[in-house]
């Protein structure tokens, strides 16, 4: 079903059909908790093997964590978050020369998740940008706003270093070398989406994102201050992750779960809307190289108990990706077609 930008200015009064889910998959959002124990982490921290250890906490129970004192400039993402709202705000005229309904082209301006493929549209418009290199994918973003091209750069930069540390963190956390991930992970690409999702009328109807798993190997999350919206399935309940101003919200994605044969989990997490504000997150994405190969570490299963092994089968990047995006959303994890048998 068709979809075009929702991003229009124009406040429905009723959720127009195409937006509403079956009965039997829907939000219910009075029965989502408050998470109390969300890990928070400070990773200036020079208690190196406590931070290691948090990090493991975190990335075992949650898959999701916090990160304060991350090093990326306040001026960086309250600038970011301006021009994203500038961009968003630009007159449709302008916008729809970025439009695209094509999952392959980049950037792209579109809205929902792959709505050539989907039955029911999403309450969300997004841009997607390529960002590593910069050097070869910045003649091809917006040039409107005029500051887009600078901004983004910069903040793609700082949040590439953020990554890097990330990385070797919970590399450490899984007991390999520092560099592990840096080199099975190839020359990895940045990718970059903002999302934004208008108010919408019936937010008991419909998502903002259904819940999805990211394909990629970790996720670096900028959520809207003020607005809540992300929700992470923890032991098959909802809950909540609100927002800290100060914080970058990080996931693991499927690539670190299949790296650390399944001890770490790329999780559930969908967006749900709001009746009143607008909400802006911008996610990057780190993603292994197209040619990766990605398997389950081996110091992770090979010196232990005899019937331990690789719960996954060796595959390169791109046979992932390319699987993904011929999927809906909210399939089965996408990582259960490449189970070792
Ligand atoms: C995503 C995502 C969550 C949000 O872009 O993959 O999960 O809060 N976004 O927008
Ligand atoms: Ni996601």
């Amino acid at each position: 079903m068709a979809a075009k930008l929702l991003s229009t200015g124009f406040r429905h009064s009723t959720l127009p059909e195409n937006y509403v889910r079956p009965l039997s998959d829907r939000p219910r959002l009075s029965q989502v908790s408050q998470l109390e124990d969300f890990p928070l982490i400070d990773i200036s921290s020079t208690d190196r093997s406590r931070l290691v250890q948090k990090i493991h906490q975190a990335c075992a129970r949650f898959g999701f964590f916090q990160v304060i004192n991350h090093g990326v400039s306040k001026a960086t993402i309250d600038e970011m978050v301006s021009v994203a709202h500038e961009f968003f705000g630009m007159p449709m005229d302008e916008k729809m020369k970025l439009y695209s309904d094509d999952p392959t082209k980049t950037p792209r301006l579109s809205t929902s998740f792959n709505v050539k493929e989907e039955e029911v549209n999403n309450w969300r418009d997004y841009l997607r940008l390529h960002c590593y290199p910069i050097d070869k994918y910045v003649h091809e973003w917006p040039s409107n706003p005029p500051s887009f091209k600078e901004v983004v750069s910069k903040y793609s930069r700082e949040i590439r270093e953020l990554g890097f540390k990330i990385e070797e963190l919970i590399s450490e956390s899984l007991g390999l070398e520092k560099d592990y991930m840096k080199k099975v992970l190839g020359e990895q690409g940045q990718h970059m989406a903002v999302n934004y999702y208008p108010p919408c009328p019936e937010p008991e109807l419909t998502y903002g994102l259904p819940a999805h798993t990211d394909p990629n190997a970790l996720t670096i999350l900028l959520q809207d201050a003020t607005v809540c919206g992300l929700q992470i399935l923890i032991d098959g309940h909802w809950f909540a992750v609100n927002p800290r101003p100060d914080a970058f919200v990080i996931n693991i994605g499927d690539q670190l779960q299949a790296l650390s044969n399944g001890v770490y989990k790329s999780v559930w997490h969908r967006a749900v809307t709001n009746t009143e504000n607008p909400r802006l997150s911008i996610a990057s994405f780190m993603c292994p190289d197209n040619g990766a190969v990605i398997s389950p570490a081996k110091p992770l299963w090979e010196a232990k108990e005899e019937e331990a092994k690789p719960i996954y089968r060796d595959y390169t990047y791109a046979e992932y990706y390319k699987k993904f995006w011929s999927r809906n959303l909210d399939q089965e994890h996408c990582l259960e077609n490449f189970l070792n048998d």
